[in-house]
């Protein structure tokens, strides 16, 4: 059925890219193919999430467990990361913001510049906001805000007893953002793992059996499709 033009406008959608192993696997292919077809893919979809009209997306690329994979699996995504870093994901001539979440110090300091440069360039931007999260994990990024709030309040900037969820989430890295109206994880797993803990309170979750590398807008569509038939009471009837 042909969608509604505005199907998808002002929506945010949190995207955990999975199944790439498993996609080169069937393959025949070593590991590394499957992550340089997911970047192609993630490339695609970031296309298409602005096409449609979201008002954000957040893509996790790297988690702060990843680094427990193998030297050269790491490595060939970090490297994939950096080329799309040097084309600054396409989005040179767009109207778009791109924002990195996660602890950056332990990424290569090339990456932390262009990371920060591409910030900077982009931060005054008014269309969907690209978030990319990379060394992320929802546990540390709570654990940091906890931290934050600690000092200002051991400096005497702030009343522990005026601390509320608003002045929690200030200290995220979605400092500002829109959480996560839906979240996906291709590929048929059903868990989170450490991504967006506290935004996500509320997302909708809709399953997908498809890995990450063939995913298509197609199925976005279907996802969002199948989020806008829901109701969503945030705990209340
Ligand atoms: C999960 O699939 C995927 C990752 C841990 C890496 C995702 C990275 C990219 C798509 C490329 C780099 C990112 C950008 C933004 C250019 P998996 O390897 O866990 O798959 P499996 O569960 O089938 O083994």
């Amino acid at each position: 059925m042909p969608q509604h033009p505005d199907f998808a406008r002002g929506l945010s959608v949190g995207i955990i890219m999975d199944g790439n192993g498993r996609w080169a696997k069937q393959r025949g292919l070593p590991r590394t193919a499957g992550h340089k077809k997911g970047a192609e893919v993630f490339q695609q979809i970031a296309d298409y999430c602005d096409r449609i009209g979201l008002a954000s997306v957040y893509f996790y690329a790297f988690s702060t467990e990843n680094w427990k994979r193998p030297a050269e699996e790491v490595g060939a995504i970090m490297r994939l990361f950096g080329e799309y870093l040097v084309r600054a994901f396409d989005y040179k001539s767009r109207n778009n913001r791109i924002v990195f979440l996660g602890e950056r110090a332990a990424l290569d300091p090339r990456h932390q510049q262009l990371m920060a440069e591409i910030e900077r360039d982009t931060a005054d931007r008014t269309g969907m906001v690209l978030n990319i999260a990379v060394n992320y994990g929802g546990r540390q990024e709570i654990t940091r805000a906890a931290r934050l709030l600690a000092q200002e309040a051991a400096a005497g900037r702030l009343d522990p007893a005026a601390i509320t969820e608003e002045t929690l989430a200030a200290r995220l890295y979605t400092a500002g953002q829109k959480d996560p109206d839906l979240i996906l994880r291709p590929s048929g797993e059903k868990r989170l793992s450490n991504f967006m803990l506290w935004q996500a309170a509320y997302a909708e979750m809709v399953d997908m059996e498809v890995l990450w590398p063939d995913f298509t807008p197609a199925h976005l569509d279907a996802a969002i499709a199948e989020y806008n038939r829901r109701s969503r009471r945030f705990g209340g009837i």
